[in-house]
C-alpha cells in the first residue's frame, strides 16, 4: 500500500492508477477504523480494480465544543487494517496540507445541511461537503463509498455530487452493527460498560417504530412518539432528535411511506450517537 501525505503525490498516484482505464474506488474516513469502514473497503474492492482510502480527521466538521481533540487516532493500526484489505493507496494528509492558511472557500448544500444532525451541529455538514469535494478533486474516483450509518451525510453528498457534476458514482453501504445491534462507530470507544448497554436503546427505538410500521401504522405523530417514548425509558440517555424523513430531501414525511428514513441521535453520557433504519416493505428489520 502506498501512503501519500501530500495532495500532489496523491493526485499523481491516483492519475497513474487510472491511466490504463482502471476503475478507481475511494473510501474517505476519519480513521479509528472498524468493520463498518472495512465493509466499504470490501465493497470498493469487489467492484473496482484500484482502491484508495483516506484518513483525515477533518477539523472543519467539528463544532467548537465537540470532540476534535480527543477523537481516537491510531494511524499504525488503521494502516495495518487497510493493508490487510489490500488497499492500494492511502491518503493521510496533515491539517496544514488540506487547509493552508487563508483558505476561505466552502461547499454547502443549502437546506439539507440544516436538517437532522445539521440542525444540532451547525456548520457540521458544510465541513463535510467542503472536505469531500476537495478529496474528490484530489482522488478523482470513479466510485466513492459511504455508509448508510450517516444517512444525512449520504443524502447531502449525493446532492453535492449531482449539483456540482462530480463524475463519481456514490455507492451506499449498509449499516454494520455489533452482535447486540449497536451501530459500529469510532465514538463507541468513549462509552464505559454501563453506557455501552444504555446505548442499545437507539437501535431498540428504531426497531420499535419499524415494527409498528410493518404492522400497518402510518401516522407520523404516533410513530415518532413511540420512538421518543422508547428513548425516554433509558433515564441517562438524552434525546437529540427522533425523526421520520424522506431519505433524499431529509424533510419530515407526512405520509410515512415505503422508503422513509427513521433517524435518531442521542447523548449517552457526553457521547453523541446516531442510528437509523429505512422503512422498507420488501425487507425485514436490520
Ligand atoms: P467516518 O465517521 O470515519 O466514516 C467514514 C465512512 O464510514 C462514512 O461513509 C460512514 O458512514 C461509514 N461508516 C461509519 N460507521 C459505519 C457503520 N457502522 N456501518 C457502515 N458504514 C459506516 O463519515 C466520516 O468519517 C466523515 O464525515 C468523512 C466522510 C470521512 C468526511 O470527513
Amino acid at each position: 500500500m502506498r501512503i501519500c501525505q501530500t495532495i500532489e503525490e496523491m493526485r499523481a498516484a491516483c492519475r497513474e492508477a487510472k491511466r490504463s482505464g482502471k476503475r478507481l474506488g475511494f473510501v474517505p474516513t476519519m480513521g479509528a477504523l472498524h468493520e463498518g469502514h472495512l465493509s466499504l473497503v470490501r465493497a470498493a474492492k469487489a467492484s473496482c480494480e484500484v482502491v484508495a482510502a483516506s484518513i483525515f480527521v477533518n477539523p472543519l466538521q467539528f463544532g467548537p465544543r465537540e470532540d476534535l481533540q480527543k477523537y481516537p487516532r491510531d494511524f499504525d493500526r488503521d494502516r495495518a487494517l487497510l493493508e490487510k484489505e489490500s488497499v492500494e493507496l492511502l491518503f493521510a494528509p496533515s491539517v496544514e496540507e488540506m487547509y493552508p492558511p487563508g483558505a476561505i472557500t466552502w461547499v454547502e448544500v443549502e437546506g439539507l445541511s440544516d436538517r437532522l444532525d445539521g440542525h444540532s451541529r451547525p456548520g457540521h455538514f458544510r465541513g463535510v461537503t467542503t472536505v469531500v469535494a476537495k478529496l474528490f478533486h484530489i482522488v478523482e474516483p470513479d466510485a466513492a463509498y459511504f455508509g448508510q450509518k450517516d444517512a444525512a451525510q449520504l443524502a447531502i453528498i449525493r446532492r453535492m455530487a449531482r449539483d456540482l457534476n462530480f463524475p463519481v458514482e456514490i455507492v451506499a453501504g449498509p449499516i454494520v452493527r455489533e452482535a447486540d445491534g449497536l451501530a459500529m462507530s469510532s465514538r463507541n470507544a468513549y462509552l464505559n460498560p454501563q453506557q455501552r448497554k444504555q446505548a442499545l436503546v437507539l437501535h431498540r427505538s428504531l426497531l420499535r417504530v419499524k415494527k409498528l410500521w410493518e404492522g400497518g401504522e402510518r401516522d407520523l405523530a404516533r410513530l415518532r412518539a413511540a420512538g421518543r417514548e422508547e428513548i425516554a425509558r433509558e433515564d441517562s440517555v438524552r434525546l437529540d432528535y427522533f425523526e421520520i424523513v424522506d431519505a433524499g430531501s431529509l424533510e419530515p414525511v407526512v405520509d410515512v411511506a415505503d422508503g422513509a428514513l427513521v433517524a435518531v441521535a442521542a447523548l449517552v453520557g457526553t457521547t453523541r450517537l446516531i442510528d437509523n433504519v429505512a422503512l422498507d416493505a420488501s425487507h425485514g428489520a436490520r
